[in-house]
């Protein structure tokens, strides 16, 4: 696991829309994991910068995203598929049919995570998977549970990741209570993770999956299993960490 300390959002960004970037340039045909959520929205932003300034090209890349909301249609405003195509796709030069979001309308849930899957594996699974985290150590939607989720799923939301997302909605009330998510196994087959956290409220969440014990209680900690993971971290969310235990600590 590399850890990168930055100094505040603007510079995690960056950091982590660079990574994509040579991602992208080692291999133009890149399958991307991608999240949602207010993490990655400057990261999208530089993306989206790169692409009109230095001709980033997203021709031949896959995305899929890891979650999304259940029950919300794709035009709703606080739909994961509205959040894409707003901070990204509308702005590169991505082929649609190259974009893969879980369908939240579909009737037949179950058919759908299995489909999901099947695309994963068939594209030949993910390359690069960016993640953000809740304050409750969720990765994708996979809550604080029992046992890890292995594989997309139909979730149950967290009273605290209900109020958190519902700073997004006109009122509680409108935040979906399920969503349609990747599963531990589906994120820890990626072969490189990125994972960005920023700010205060993160900071426990950050302290329990980089040095806590590995539980389902905290979904994110079993990222210390994954051989290639990269953390980008600002100050304020590495408050919590014991950062003298952590030797490949690095500054940036
Ligand atoms: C959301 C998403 C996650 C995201 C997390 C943190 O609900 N399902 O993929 O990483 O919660 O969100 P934010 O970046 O807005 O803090």
């Amino acid at each position: 696991m590399r850890i990168y300390l930055v100094d505040d959002y603007e510079k995690m960004s960056k950091k982590a829309a660079t990574i994509v970037a040579s991602q992208m340039r080692i291999k133009p045909d890149s399958v991307l994991g991608l999240a949602t959520g207010s993490t990655p929205e400057g990261m999208y932003k530089e993306l989206v910068k790169m692409h009109k300034k230095e001709d980033l090209d997203f021709s031949e890349i896959k995305t899929f995203n890891l979650d999304e909301y259940y029950g919300l249609p794709k035009d709703n405003r606080e739909s994961y598929y509205f959040y894409m195509m707003n901070n990204l796709f509308n702005h590169i030069n991505i082929k649609k049919g190259n974009i893969n979001i879980p369908n939240g309308m579909e009737e037949d849930i179950k058919a759908e995570c299995i489909r999901y899957e099947e695309e994963i594996e068939k594209a030949g699974g993910i390359d690069l998977q960016v993640l953000g985290i809740g304050r409750n150590g969720h990765i994708g939607f996979n809550e604080p549970n029992l046992k890890f989720e292995a594989l997309t799923h139909l979730v149950k939301l967290d009273e605290d990741t209900i109020t958190a997302n519902s700073r997004f909605f006109d009122s509680l009330d409108e935040v979906p209570t399920k969503a349609i998510s990747m599963g531990i196994k589906t994120i820890m087959h990626s072969r490189k993770i990125l994972l960005l956290a920023n700010g205060k409220e993160k900071a426990l969440a950050i302290k329990k999956a980089l040095e806590g014990p590995i539980k389902p209680e905290v979904p994110a900690s079993i990222l210390q299993l994954h051989i290639d993971v990269t953390v980008i971290i600002d100050k304020e969310a590495s408050k919590e960490l014991n950062l003298e235990d952590h030797p490949k600590l690095k500054w940036s």
